[in-house]
């Protein structure tokens, strides 16, 4: 061959490398940002990586264009591999031409997500861009299209994980938005349908980047983000955890890890870690730090809607979704917002063949004119519909309440778990004895003389928790498999989940296109 060929192509591939630039990846830099290739590099086992698509080049004529392009067109496409696993990522490159998406950019994307769903491997954004390519117009808009598109048919099929590194805004969020999970960087990143600018013009509301679409915001206000990092680096590693839990794709398990956790591992402290008071709180986490694997659980929105902790986890080295209350906080009423991340959770986690351990707590919807008119009802419907839905091993844990509505939709028999355990300080029932007692005693104890109401108020409470709350009479009528002790919770779940692990949805469901789900 040539050897001019050959330096010519050397020369393409270091000035493809670049970007926009030395100055632009030396501005980069300067912002505590990391370039699109030291992101791949960071996130993909050594020499794994395979370019595709390096030397596309847009094909816009208008606006000086032609005389303006960079291999690649800022974004770098390809397949590599992450603790020996295959994946395809993708990289924005804000260096050229702010990482903006022109339709050949946005066609490397699409392209790429195609080729992950034939191959069944899971799709990393690692976005940073200005969004849509002011110069190309609808041309830019088309590619957008086509990314929202595959990221709608890979939904379920893949699993999706979008990093945000930078900007993304206006109709730029959708794409991650599509995606099942979204890890934000903090102080770099912001997302927004129209920033402060517009806001400012619209509303006349004065506010910042990172007030508006920060990834603190999103992690704890509108849910939008499930993970956030304090860098480029703590990103990626948090990507590759992630990635540590799931399948690669819907007919695939989730990956098995030896664990030299003892399985059977009793836990004392876990018999006390009730309260007496049924008011009183103790917090959930502690109890998912006992019952699973050592140092495995990790949180998905870990600050948003606090009063339900969902997140992986591993029993026995298998790969479990936790879906649990929080009565550290609110009691752990379902809201709106916990609706919500329970839901998409559960539905997440049945794409992919990813059992779910239902740890309940909880004593209801929570009440008051904000959750109604704000939906709770739309909302609450969401989790009814993941649990009932889903195919995936079920198993439940009663720990203390579950009153009413919030009792059927967390996971219980009637809603398709395929074991319900409970701890002896269980309350089951239509709601909580004080409340029922107000309700069925209100004549006796309004006939009783004052002086007698206190003690028959206590007499009948105790009465209706003896009887009705109780454990056993739920466990009577066979909705309880079997009243556990605390302590033996891990090994009674780890047992129970091996011998489900072979379930196969065998039940057949009345044909149809899908369902309508109370979205
Ligand atoms: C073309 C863009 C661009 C864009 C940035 N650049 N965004 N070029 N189309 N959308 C270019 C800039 O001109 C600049 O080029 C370089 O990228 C870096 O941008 P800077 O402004 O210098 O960087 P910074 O100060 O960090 O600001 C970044 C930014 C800002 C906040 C993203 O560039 C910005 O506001 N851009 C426009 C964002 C926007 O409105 N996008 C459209 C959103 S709507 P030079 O030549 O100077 O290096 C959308 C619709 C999608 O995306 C619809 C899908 C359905």
């Amino acid at each position: 061959m040539q050897l001019g060929r050959l330096e010519e192509l050397r020369r393409l591939r270091e000035e493809a490398r670049l970007g926009g630039g030395a100055d632009k990846i030396a501005a980069q830099h300067e912002a505590g940002k990391l370039t699109a290739w030291e992101r791949i590099e960071l996130l993909v086992d050594r020499g794994s990586f395979v370019e595709l698509g390096r030397f596309v080049r847009h094909r816009a004529t208008e606006f000086g264009m032609q005389e303006r392009f960079a291999y690649g067109d800022g974004v770098i496409t390809g397949i590599g591999e992450v603790d020996g696993r295959r994946v395809a990522v993708y990289a924005q490159d804000f260096t050229f031409m702010g990482g903006s998406v022109g339709e050949m950019h946005a066609h490397k994307i699409a392209s790429l997500i195609e080729l992950a769903m034939k191959l069944g491997i899971p799709i990393v954004g690692l976005n940073d861009s200005g969004g849509a390519r002011i110069q190309e117009g609808v041309d830019s808009l088309k590619g957008y299209g086509e990314i929202f598109y595959r990221n709608v048919m890979a939904s379920g099929v893949v699993p999706q994980i979008t990093v945000i590194m930078g900007p993304c805004a206006g109709g730029a969020v959708y794409s991650p938005a599509l995606a099942d999970f979204i890890i934000m960087v903090r102080k770099t990143s912001y997302m927004f349908i129209t920033g402060p600018k517009v806001v400012k013009a619209a509303t006349g509301e004065d506010v910042t980047f990172e007030e508006l679409g920060g990834a603190q915001v999103h992690a704890e206000k509108s849910g939008v983000a499930h993970f956030v990092a304090n860098d480029d680096r703590e990103a990626i590693a948090l990507t590759k955890r992630l990635l540590s839990y799931l399948p690669s794709n819907n007919v695939e398990d989730p990956p098995y890890v030896e664990t030299d956790d003892d399985p059977y591992r009793e836990e004392e402290r876990l018999n006390s870690i009730v309260p007496d008071d049924p008011q009183e709180p103790y917090d959930v986490r502690e109890v998912i730090g006992l019952v699973f694997d050592r140092g495995t659980f990790l949180e998905v929105h870990e600050h948003f809607a606090p009063s339900a902790v969902v997140g992986f986890a591993r029993l026995g080295g298998h790969v479990v979704g936790v879906v649990a209350n929080q009565p550290a906080h609110m009691a752990g009423a379902l809201d709106i917002d916990s609706s919500d991340k329970i839901a998409r959770f559960v539905t997440f986690c049945d794409a992919f063949n990813i059992p779910i351990i239902t740890l309940v707590d909880v004593p209801g919807f929570l009440p008051g004119t904000a959750q109604e008119h704000g939906g709770i009802i739309r909302h609450g419907a969401k989790i009814i519909y993941a649990y009932a839905s889903s195919t995936v091993p079920k198993i439940t844990v009663v720990m203390r309440k579950a009153y009413g509505g919030a009792y059927i939709a967390l996971g219980s028999k009637h809603l398709g778990a395929d074991v319900v355990y409970a701890w002896p300080t269980a309350e089951i029932a239509v709601m909580g004895p004080e409340g029922a007692v107000e309700i069925i005693y209100r004549s006796a104890i309004a006939a009783a003389k004052p002086e007698e109401r206190e003690e028959l108020v206590r007499r009948f409470t105790e009465e209706y928790r003896r009887k009705v709350t109780t454990p056993y009479y739920a466990a009577g009528r066979g909705y309880v498999d079997d009243v556990i002790l605390p302590s033996e919770t891990r090994r009674v779940l780890y047992t129970t989940l091996s011998y489900l692990l072979s379930k196969r949805e065998r039940k057949p469901h009345p044909p149809k296109k899908h369902g309508v789900p109370p979205v």
